[in-house]
């Protein structure tokens, strides 16, 4: 995979958001073999706004069903930063992605030459502290306003380390290596594994992002070429989650195909077969009400599908200040949401139903 630094984020600065929330231009994406548009999520660029004007404390952790739209929200941040007046790091091991919106020249191209260097040696997981060691220096240097996103490297440090690393962040909001204006630190993960271990200590506040409202979804539907179903149908088998509709689209909208591709992506068949019946039983009841899991019997289950990334446990609260973005509703069961816990999409439950036999 090639090495994307400082990809250049086109924008449309005359195109403005709704509610006078961005004000910078959409940056285009890259979505299966199309260049889009971002849209909607006005309420996360709302609380980028607020960061922007308050700092973080602590870090933000941000958690989501993979795929739901994580990386897309934080590119768009990066516009809205840099507007006002952030000096920006944005580093995603995963996907080789590195940025430096940074005033200083210096500390921008040392950034890029160690970043490149640890891509070559496969290094992934340094890539996250070659972020925080620049930013570091970009406080020292500037003293002003600083932001470091940590996209999706939580999966290459590992679980412990990852703990530590949001502890580092946190240091350079306490400890600072010199007084500056403003700092926002953000790291993101579908990990949930993860986020349990960094949810124990107190270096993070943890918020969830859910998959694309409806509305938001239907324009993201709506910039997609040639035949396609229904929205309706689309937004019941993906509830929402774009990585899902970006997948049906890729394969000429089978969902046959999506299906088979989540199964053997995730061992499920290994994964079933390995259920002792009572496991199984919790499983088939799960389908129809998430929240089953829930229960003294359902829980090491559900730990094993939230490290499957099939589920998500989320908070029961739907209050918009634990949340990115707009919550799910409190209770959806035919896109498989419960107070409690949650598929990550139709598509996810699917999987699990098919592998299982049961009808749909
Ligand atoms: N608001 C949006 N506007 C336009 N495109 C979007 C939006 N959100 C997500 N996408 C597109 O949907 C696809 C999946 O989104 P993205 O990669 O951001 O999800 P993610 O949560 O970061 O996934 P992962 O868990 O794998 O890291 C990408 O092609 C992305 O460009
Ligand atoms: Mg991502």
């Amino acid at each position: 995979m090639p090495l994307r630094l400082n990809a250049v984020l086109s924008c449309d600065k005359a195109n403005k958001g709704e509610g006078g929330v961005c004000v910078v231009g959409r940056v285009r994406l890259g979505f299966a073999n199309l260049t889009i548009e971002f849209v909607d999520r006005d309420l996360a660029l709302k609380l980028i706004d607020e960061w922007a004007e308050k700092s973080t404390f602590p870090v933000q952790v941000i958690y989501g069903p993979e795929g739901c739209g994580k990386t897309a929200w934080l590119l768009q941040s990066i516009e809205l930063l840099k507007d006002h007046g952030f000096e920006v790091v944005y580093v995603n091991p995963i996907n080789r992605l590195a940025f430096a919106e940074v005033s200083i020249n210096s500390l921008r191209e040392e950034f890029f030459k160690l970043v490149k260097e640890a891509i070559a040696q496969s290094a992934l997981a340094r890539i996250a502290w070659i972020a925080y060691n620049v930013v570091y220096d970009v406080i020292k240097a500037t003293r002003g306003k600083v932001a470091v996103i940590v996209d999706d490297a939580f999966q290459v440090i590992g679980v412990k380390e990852s703990a530590l690393y949001v502890k580092a962040l946190l240091n350079l909001i306490e400890y600072p290596p010199e007084h500056y204006e403003k700092i926002v630190t953000i790291a993101a993960t579908s990990e949930g594994v993860s986020r349990y271990e960094i949810g124990r200590h107190r270096w993070a506040s943890i918020r969830i992002m859910w998959n694309m409202p409806k509305e938001g979804f239907r324009q993201l539907y709506e910039q997609l070429p040639g035949g396609k179903p229904p929205f309706e149908e689309v937004w019941r088998i993906t509830g929402g989650n774009p990585a899902m509709l970006e997948s049906l689209y890729r394969v000429g909208w089978s969902a046959e195909r999506v299906l088979r591709e989540i199964i053997a992506r995730k061992n499920l068949h290994t994964f079933t077969s390995s259920l002792g019946p009572g496991d199984r039983e919790v499983l088939v009841r799960a389908l129809e009400d998430p929240d089953a899991l829930m229960s003294r019997e359902g829980i090491p289950l559900m730990n094993r599908l939230i490290e499957l990334n099939l589920i998500i446990n989320v908070p029961p609260w739907r209050d918009e200040y634990l949340w990115v973005d707009q919550p799910p509703p409190e209770k959806d069961e035919e896109l498989g949401i419960g107070k409690y816990v949650a598929w990550q999409s139709p598509l996810h439950r699917e999987a699990v139903r098919r592998v299982l036999g049961m009808p749909g």
